[in-house]
């Protein structure tokens, strides 16, 4: 008898999946970001001179496709909240052939976990064409848009190979945080938190609810065992990470998802709700807590399979899932994270190779 064993599975130690190994390095990784990007005070920062070519700029507009494109929107976020410069988020492939208008002084951010999605590539190569600086996000160092760009900032999420994207997802996000913060932190204007804690407090969440992976199974199983079509919902933050959810469970399980602001699916959208339809929402920030109860009410009286994940101290006790409190702004790492594990099961629960979903790639590297 000899065992037929692929290298590749050997990385994969005990898990059956990349996918459910990547979820699972999460904590991992956040802890890896705080200490690759503390400086000799412990504060969290990135090179002076990016905080001083994006402080002379006007206006940012962030490229990307697939996940990266919605850790862009909460990038956008913080860049305006925090860092006080109005940005743009943009799908690389529309860029291309009809960019927006350009005046002033414009930054790029291309943020792409391979370094080699060709679609952003297309973009950044006209950007260097036009004359404006830019920076790569990436998880690979030596990439090609990172060779290309001005500046790069490392994910270090360590090599993510399930086609559909987790860990590369929450450290962009971390990333974008740390680097909105550095320039909030030059013009007066941080988040007044201590980020290392913050993170740090995030990456615990992170694994509680790793550790509890066995209730997210059971509400695959509940929510979302033969249906064809699902939501996710949500407001702000919640409502970007929605569209990051929708994606995951869509591009795995198959199940046709949509990630809605919650306040704009009564405008049409709420048309396709009926008996037993699956309606995923998440509830973290304070201010549009009840505006989205009001919509879960909504869509719960016209016969959809409602599910709560709500952030302790705005939850209910009927909520499916309560999520560990964590500093508002960050909700995003920790929210996305339930999410990823439903379209894990509920993939699993439909006999579908979760790493390797039919006609995707990892990296894109045709237009
Ligand atoms: C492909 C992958 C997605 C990924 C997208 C962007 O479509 O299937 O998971 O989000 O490319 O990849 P990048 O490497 O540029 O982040």
């Amino acid at each position: 008898y000899t065992a037929q064993i692929d290298a590749s599975d050997l990385e994969k130690g005990t898990y059956p999946y990349y996918m459910l190994k990547e979820i699972d390095e999460q904590p991992a990784v956040m802890r890896n970001i705080i200490q690759r990007y503390q400086n000799a005070e412990g504060r969290l920062t990135v090179p002076e001179e990016l905080v001083t070519a994006m402080l002379e700029a006007d206006r940012i507009h962030i490229v990307a496709c697939g996940t990266s494109y919605h850790s862009g929107w909460v990038g956008k976020h913080y860049l305006e909240k925090i860092a006080q410069i109005p940005t743009e988020v943009h799908v690389a492939s529309e860029f291309s052939y009809n960019p927006p208008l350009l005046k002033g002084n414009p930054f790029f951010i291309f943020l792409t976990q391979s370094g080699e999605t060709a679609d952003s590539r297309q973009v950044l190569v006209k950007v260097k064409e036009w004359g404006y600086p830019a920076l790569t996000i990436t998880n690979v160092a030596g990439s090609t848009l990172s060779r290309e760009a001005d500046y790069t900032l490392l994910l270090h999420a360590g090599p993510e190979i399930a086609v559909a994207s987790t860990k590369a997802y929450t450290a962009q996000i971390a990333v974008l945080a740390v680097l909105s913060d550095a320039l909030g932190a030059k013009i007066g204007h941080d988040m007044g938190i201590d980020m290392v804690h913050e993170l740090g407090i995030v990456a615990n969440a992170m694994e509680a609810i790793i550790d509890d992976k066995e209730r997210i199974a059971e509400l695959a199983d509940i929510y979302l065992p033969n249906t064809r079509n699902a939501f996710y919902i949500g407001r702000g933050l919640d409502y970007f990470v929605s569209m990051e959810a929708a994606l995951k469970l869509k591009e795995i399980s198959y199940i046709q998802t949509e990630g809605f602001a919650a306040g704009e699916l009564k405008h049409g959208t709420i048309a396709l709700i009926e008996e037993g339809t699956p309606v995923l929402a998440i509830i973290t920030q304070a201010d549009m807590a009840s505006h989205t109860r009001g919509n879960i009410e909504e869509v719960r009286s016209r016969g959809a399979n409602t599910c709560v994940f709500a952030m302790d101290g705005l939850a209910n006790d009927n909520d499916q899932i309560i999520l560990p409190a964590v500093h508002p702004a960050l909700a995003p790492l920790m929210t996305v994270v339930p999410t990823q594990l439903m379209a894990y099961y509920a993939t699993l629960h439909r006999g579908y190779d979760v790493d390797k979903p039919r006609n995707l790639a990892k990296s894109v590297t045709v237009e």
